[in-house]
């Protein structure tokens, strides 16, 4: 096939990756926005590359006019989590909108592969508009905690490295890590509403200062020099005591303050 088919056979899978990864990015953003914990930590896309596609077909026998139908993973998404309980919740997300329909899932952690892999895979049936027209294409979320991430990587890298036929020693290594990638997210779990908690009270934190600077930032332009001073030396007090309650309490008196002077400059 040419070269200027393959760009032309890509494109709608190329939209699909970038669309799809900001919209993913996105929920990140409104959870963080909203100070709560996203259950999505990362989130990668990419393309399978020509070479990739073409040596895929030929392994699996596909005709080249049947790849479109017959690969389902040209376009692929993967949203890394840090507990396995958000995978799950990832799961139902992407159940829930109206943007992309289920058509397969398969759950490689509850049925974990003989090779150690797990994931959660789903196909989706994601829909594209490009200059030839509506386009509805497969594309492939693996969805996977940073440990399965990690184990992953290092499986593919030596499955390529040693051309699928691994080395007894680096085979049993490999065993031995993906236990290991079981339990420490076994462990985490164990630990997951700690880690959770601590993680939003930081978040909290984070918006309220954001809040106060932004204040701040604004009272520049409407109070006196030396109101400003006053309020900002009382700001850097109470963050240095750390007590949220208080930078909220602070927050609060600057939105009244803030108040006043949208008045005063109405009348
Ligand atoms: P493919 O022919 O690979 O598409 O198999 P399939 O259609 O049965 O899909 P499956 O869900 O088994 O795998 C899809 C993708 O998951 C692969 O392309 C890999 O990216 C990943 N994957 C599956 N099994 C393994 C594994 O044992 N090791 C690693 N590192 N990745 C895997
Ligand atoms: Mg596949």
């Amino acid at each position: 096939m040419e070269l200027q088919m393959w760009k032309e056979i890509l494109n709608p899978y190329d939209l699909a990756v970038d669309e799809l990864t900001v919209k993913f990015n996105h929920m990140i953003k409104e959870y963080q926005r909203n100070g709560m914990y996203s259950p999505i930590e990362q989130v990668l896309g990419r393309v399978k590359s020509i070479s990739s596609i073409i040596e895929k077909a030929q392994k699996k026998n596909i005709e080249m006019d049947k790849i479109q139908e017959s690969l389902e993973d040209i376009a692929g998404i993967r949203l890394i989590c840090q507990f396995i309980d958000d995978i799950y919740t990832v799961v139902d997300l992407i159940r829930n909108r109206k943007d992309m329909t289920i058509k397969s899932e398969k759950d490689y952690i509850t049925h974990q592969k003989a090779s150690g892999y797990r994931s959660y895979h789903i196909i989706v049936l994601y829909s594209v508009e490009t200059i030839s027209g509506t386009k509805t294409i497969p594309v492939e979320i693996q969805i996977r905690t940073l440990a399965m991430n990690f184990w992953a990587i290092i499986e593919h890298s030596l499955q390529y490295k040693y051309l699928g036929n691994l080395p007894e020693h680096v085979r049993q290594s490999l065993n031995v890590s993906a236990n290991a990638m079981v339990a420490l997210d076994d462990e985490m779990s164990e630990i997951h509403d700690e880690i959770v908690d601590s993680q939003n009270f930081y978040l909290v934190k984070a918006n309220i200062v954001s809040d106060i600077l932004g204040n701040i930032q604004n009272l520049y332009k409407v109070a006196n020099k030396q109101e400003i001073i006053r309020i900002q030396d009382e700001f850097y007090e109470i963050y240095e005591e750390g007590d949220v309650g208080k930078l909220d309490q602070f927050n609060k008196q600057l939105d009244i303050i803030a108040e006043g002077y949208r008045a005063q400059a109405l009348n």
